[in-house]
């Protein structure tokens, strides 16, 4: 992948070959790898690996509320903490919160809200902190799809997961998942997400110009490649549970070679 240097952007984001800067091909995803179970003392943990995005997410609760006056006596509430490493982004990121952090924050938690059932937990609240160690476009996409995760980690009652990628237009051509260099020098972008249990979009921004043509196909391609991002999440989750089955087995077997000995 390219590096950018600082308002440096290529001429044209597609090779002669017709394939992408990173070699991908229009509705291609970046590699992904995704974990539970990572840091041990949060109630639930993921990790992220999306193209060079590297993002962490732990979360806490349902726990007391503080600051107090936030709680809410008829239900929980959720708070989404999405923060940049200084180290993250090309340009040093300064290290206090700015309004983009603030802004992504309260999309992520927009976008999940649906899925938990916050009424059965008044006065309480639950907190995803969000990491993003390395950022490479897409940063509040993948983060949303972690921090679900890392909420069903911690068997916090869910009615679906939530899986959010972006669509978007790059040389006047649609493609799927931008990458850094393609949010900065394309077109179009639009970040979407969506709650399985009823298949709607509980996210849609857009940034960019586009005609109603477009944004059908925009929709055509954001959902097969919702698709296999959420595969991608339960193949984590089922891992994690497959290896807790095997645990009790091993460590059994384990006692009796001690008993024996
Ligand atoms: O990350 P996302 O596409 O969701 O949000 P964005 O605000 O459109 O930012 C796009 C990309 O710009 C990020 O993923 C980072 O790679 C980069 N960025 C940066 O280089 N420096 C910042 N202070 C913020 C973002």
């Amino acid at each position: 992948m390219p590096l950018v240097i600082k308002d440096e952007y290529p001429e044209k984001l597609f090779r002669d070959d017709g394939k992408r800067l990173d070699g991908r091909d229009k509705n291609e995803l970046r590699p992904i790898k995704m974990e539970v179970g990572v840091i041990k003392n949060a109630d639930g943990s993921a990790y992220l690996e999306w193209g060079n995005n590297k993002i962490y997410a732990a979360v806490y609760g349902p726990r007391e509320v503080h600051p107090h006056h936030l709680a809410k006596p008829d239900r929980g509430i959720l708070r989404v903490f999405y923060r940049m490493a200084t180290y993250s982004v090309f340009d040093r990121k300064r290290p206090a919160p700015g309004r983009r952090e603030k802004e992504i924050s309260m999309v992520i938690s927009d976008c999940i809200e649906p899925v938990l059932f916050l009424e059965l937990y008044p006065g309480t609240s639950f907190e995803v902190f969000i990491e993003v160690m390395d950022a490479d476009g897409g940063t509040r996409c993948a983060s949303t799809t972690v921090a679900a995760l890392a909420l069903a980690d911690a068997g916090i009652p869910m009615k679906s997961l939530v899986t959010s990628v972006a669509v978007g237009k790059i040389d006047k051509k649609i493609v799927v998942d931008l990458s850094g260099i393609e949010d900065k020098a394309g077109e179009a972008d639009l970040p979407c997400a969506i709650t399985w249990y009823n298949e709607e979009l509980s996210l849609l921004q857009f940034d960019g110009d586009m005609n109603l043509e477009e944004m059908n196909e925009f929709l055509t391609l954001a959902k097969v490649a919702l698709k296999d991002v959420h595969q991608i999440q339960l193949e984590a989750l089922k891992s994690k549970f497959l290896k807790l089955q095997n645990e009790p087995t091993k460590k059994k077997d384990e006692g009796t070679k001690e008993s024996d000995a």
